[in-house]
């Protein structure tokens, strides 16, 4: 899982973020989004904390997490062969309903862009504001598209 993550990004890094991946097997797919979920999901809640103030504020962490949220925000998306459920919370609505589904992951890279930009500026509240708008999304599809259990 960290090797394919580590891969990715080192990847899209160089701006060559791989359009389509061969997964040798189901599962591959499967460990590949659900680590490039939990890693950008540790630099998001790294935004959230440094804005609550558990961790200190600063522009230069703020902005290095934002650009790491938005980087991730583009890697799920190829690991989603059709029907891939096993050992997952990928509900089969993903595959009923692409165009949702798809229209959802626009929406995040286009909001984790504008987050990571305003993160530039270092404007506390202006940031909250965009984590909140962001958040929004994570919450959208995972109530139509992840099961709980
Ligand atoms: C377009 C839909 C979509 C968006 C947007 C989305 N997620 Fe998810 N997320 C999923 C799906 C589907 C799964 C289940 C993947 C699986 O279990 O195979 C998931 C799983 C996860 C997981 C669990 C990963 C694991 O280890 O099993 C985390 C954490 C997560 N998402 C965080 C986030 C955060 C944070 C955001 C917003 C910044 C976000 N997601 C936005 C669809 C989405």
């Amino acid at each position: 899982m960290k090797r394919y993550v580590l891969a990715a990004v080192l990847a899209s890094a160089i701006s060559v973020v791989p359009a389509h991946a061969q997964f040798a097997k189901v599962e591959d797919a499967v460990d590949y989004r659900q680590g490039a979920f939990s890693v950008m999901s540790y630099h998001f809640g790294q935004i959230n904390r440094a804005l609550k103030g558990e961790i200190p504020f600063t522009a230069e962490s703020v902005s290095a997490n934002a650009n790491l949220v938005a980087t991730l925000a583009k890697l799920p998306w190829i690991a989603f062969p059709a029907g891939s459920t096993a050992n997952s919370h990928a509900k089969p609505e993903i595959w009923k309903d692409p165009e949702k589904f798809k229209q959802l992951q626009e929406k995040l890279v286009a909001q984790t862009d504008k987050l990571a930009t305003i993160a530039k500026e270092g404007d506390q509240a202006v940031i909250k504001s965009a984590f909140g708008d962001t958040a929004k999304v994570c919450k959208e599809c995972h109530d139509t598209f992840r099961s709980k259990h």
